[in-house]
């Protein structure tokens, strides 16, 4: 991928900053089961993919930043080098697609949630944990990232939710806790895509 890439640079301090702070109730939150195969969007080092490696070794990493993916690489995990609004691969090939603290940094989030969508198996969940845009804190954190000219694009959750409609048969919870959300979007097996 070309041009400068803030997660190119950060990669080689990325886990000594954020590393300590992973929630390890991810696992439960995306109903993660044995052996089923796992999607992570925009999952960097693979700090939180590599919780999901007690459960199921088909793991895979999806990110656009090649030295976040080393990190990862490092870990034993997969990877793969792409951007989440061309996933490169067929519909409905996941189990199970995260995406964790990255749609706020992606250059087109309705494409990026379409994609995931369109990748998730029929009976699949997808999650994806954002900063809660209308917490204080969080709004602080979105006026930083703009000074630091991140490109980041925080939305509400209530905006994730109405962009994860996908269907009649779409089935969204969400969960919120120490300032972030969770939507939890599951595909039915009726569902049309
Ligand atoms: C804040 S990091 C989060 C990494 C990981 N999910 C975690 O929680 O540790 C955001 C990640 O999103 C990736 N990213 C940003 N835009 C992307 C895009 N369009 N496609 C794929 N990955 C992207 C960045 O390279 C970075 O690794």
């Amino acid at each position: 991928m070309s041009g400068f890439d803030h997660f190119n640079l950060i990669s080689p301090i990325y886990d000594l900053v954020f590393g300590r702070h992973v929630d390890h109730t991810m696992v439960a939150k995306a109903d993660f089961q044995p052996n089923q195969k796992l999607l992570d969007v925009g999952g960097g080092t693979g700090r939180v993919t590599a919780l999901f490696a007690e459960v199921s070794s088909d793991l895979l990493i999806a990110d656009s930043a090649i030295s976040m993916l080393r990190k990862a690489q490092e870990k034993s995990l997969r990877t793969v080098n792409s951007q989440s609004e061309k996933l490169p691969f067929a519909a409905q090939t996941f189990d199970r697609i995260i995406m964790v603290d990255a749609l706020h940094h992606v250059a087109d989030q309705q494409e990026t949630l379409n994609e995931m969508w369109r990748v998730l198996a029929k009976g699949g969940k997808m999650v994806v944990e954002e900063p809660d845009k209308n917490n204080f804190i969080v709004k602080l954190i979105a006026l930083g990232e703009k000074i630091l000219l991140m490109r980041s694009h925080f939305l509400f959750p209530e905006e994730i939710v109405r962009m994860c409609q996908f269907d009649k048969s779409t089935k969204i919870e969400t969960h919120f806790e120490r300032g972030n959300a969770w939507i939890i979007i599951a595909k039915e097996n009726s569902s049309e895509g």
